[in-house]
């Protein structure tokens, strides 16, 4: 922390005060994080849980290596994932038994999206947010070329209105698609807002939950979220590439159409008939084998949150990015943060726009604080409240603005992008 020492001490009192008034939902020592690095990246692959290691340890050595395929059964292998799912659900406000965890968010998206073409037969129009995530836009179109939907971008403060002029112009909306926190931007929408408008056109609405999920209460079943889909690899810590989850209430399991028809949703399958008969419940969801390993990994990972109450990680989550706000500001001339400063509007992550945003991205890392960059012009800096404290807010603004004291972020190492920003 080399530059403006009058602002830090000021800056380093608060942090202190309020870790310390924040110190019940200090959950570091449920992670294990290598020391001198502050991790602002938990929103694209969460901390290590401890328990993981020993859980996964003891699943290969013992339920694979010594019981072998018999773990199916003994282990409960087979109802893996709605187990899971149920520990997923309590995270996002669902019900038992609506939840499925397996395939990765691109498939269950596409599962959600066609089996909505089902359910609203005759209605030929999916609208969509132009900013969601990639995969969320190549499914949109993809599943509107199937089905013959025409896609309508929209941005989502503008849903209601869209909504009621698409109604008003004679064609009726099938889905509402979007994300519950833009993943560039970190802004929050409304959810019980955008479903309502999509209720009162009689249509579905989608939610992908992947910057939400594990970082603010989500609220579901509340909130009348017909589907929804996320990864577990975020702030819930699941591990790389850990397994996707759908969700779909009862109220909807029975019209269900798994678009992605496979033996393990199947309602008897060991009777390994050449017909397919759904399973009864969120399992019809289920596609093929899950990933045993990653599943395994993914229910000792949640442990983490064994006891905790997400509201409460939100109250922390709010804090640590309102902080980081004001450290960005105090210490960065002309910082330009996109993600709302209004706490209702804002996820877990601050967003700054920058033309050197990757080398920036890249001189933070080399100085221990890891976040990540978006194009084509965003540093994105994830906060995954259970392990972050106020102290490493500051460490990671101070860092920032040593950056471009400093001019780093423009060194020539940093012209060529690495695959993964
Ligand atoms: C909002 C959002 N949706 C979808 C995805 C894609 O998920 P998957 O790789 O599990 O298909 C991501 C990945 O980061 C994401 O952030």
């Amino acid at each position: 922390m080399a530059s403006h020492p009058g602002q830090l001490q000021p800056l380093a009192a608060q942090a202190a005060r309020l870790d310390a008034e924040h110190a019940a939902t200090d959950l570091r020592d449920r992670f294990l994080l290598p020391s001198g690095v502050v991790y602002l990246d938990g929103n694209s692959l969460g901390a290590l849980p401890a328990a993981v290691p020993a859980a996964l340890e003891r699943v290969v050595r013992e339920e694979w290596g010594r019981d072998l395929v018999s773990s199916w059964n003994a282990a409960d292998w087979w109802n893996a994932p709605t187990r899971v799912g149920d520990l997923v659900g309590r995270l996002v406000g669902s019900a038992r038994g609506q939840v499925v965890v397996g395939d990765t968010t691109t498939l269950r998206l596409y599962q959600a999206l066609r089996a909505a073409a089902v359910m609203r037969p005759g209605a030929g129009v999916l609208v969509t947010d132009a900013g969601s995530f990639p995969t969320d836009l190549y499914m949109a179109h993809e599943v509107a070329a199937e089905v013959g939907w025409r896609v309508e971008l929209a941005d989502p403060d503008d849903l209601p209105a869209v909504l009621e002029r698409i109604a008003a112009g004679g064609e009726r909306v099938a889905a509402v698609a979007f994300s519950h926190v833009d993943y560039r931007t970190g802004r929050l929408w409304d959810l019980p807002g955008l479903v309502a408008a999509t209720h009162r056109v009689g249509a579905l609405a989608i939610v992908d939950l992947c910057h939400s999920a594990g970082a603010l209460p989500v609220g579901l079943d509340d909130s009348g979220v017909d589907l929804a889909v996320g990864c577990t690899y975020k702030f819930l810590n699941g591990g790389p590439g850990s397994p996707a989850y759908l969700y779909v209430p009862a109220r909807h399991q029975a019209a269900f159409a798994n678009p992605v028809p496979g033996w393990h949703g199947h309602a008897d399958p060991f009777a390994m008939t050449g017909t397919y008969e759904p399973a009864e419940g969120v399992a019809r969801a289920r596609t093929g084998t899950p990933p045993m390993l990653s599943l395994a990994a993914l229910e000792a990972a949640l442990t983490a949150f064994d006891g905790v109450d997400v509201a409460a990680v939100r109250i922390r989550s709010l804090s640590l990015t309102r902080f980081l706000r004001a450290c960005l500001e105090a210490l960065v001339p002309g910082v330009d943060v996109v993600t709302p400063r209004d706490d209702e509007r804002r996820g877990s992550q601050v967003s700054v726009r920058d033309e050197h945003a990757y080398g920036i991205v890249q001189a933070l890392i080399g100085r221990g604080v890891v976040g990540d960059f978006r194009a084509p012009d965003v540093v994105r800096l994830g906060v995954a409240a259970p392990y972050l404290t106020h102290t490493e807010m500051l460490t990671a603004a101070a860092a920032y603005a040593d950056v471009l004291e400093a001019g780093e972020h423009l060194d020539e190492r940093y012209a060529r992008r690495s695959i993964v920003t």
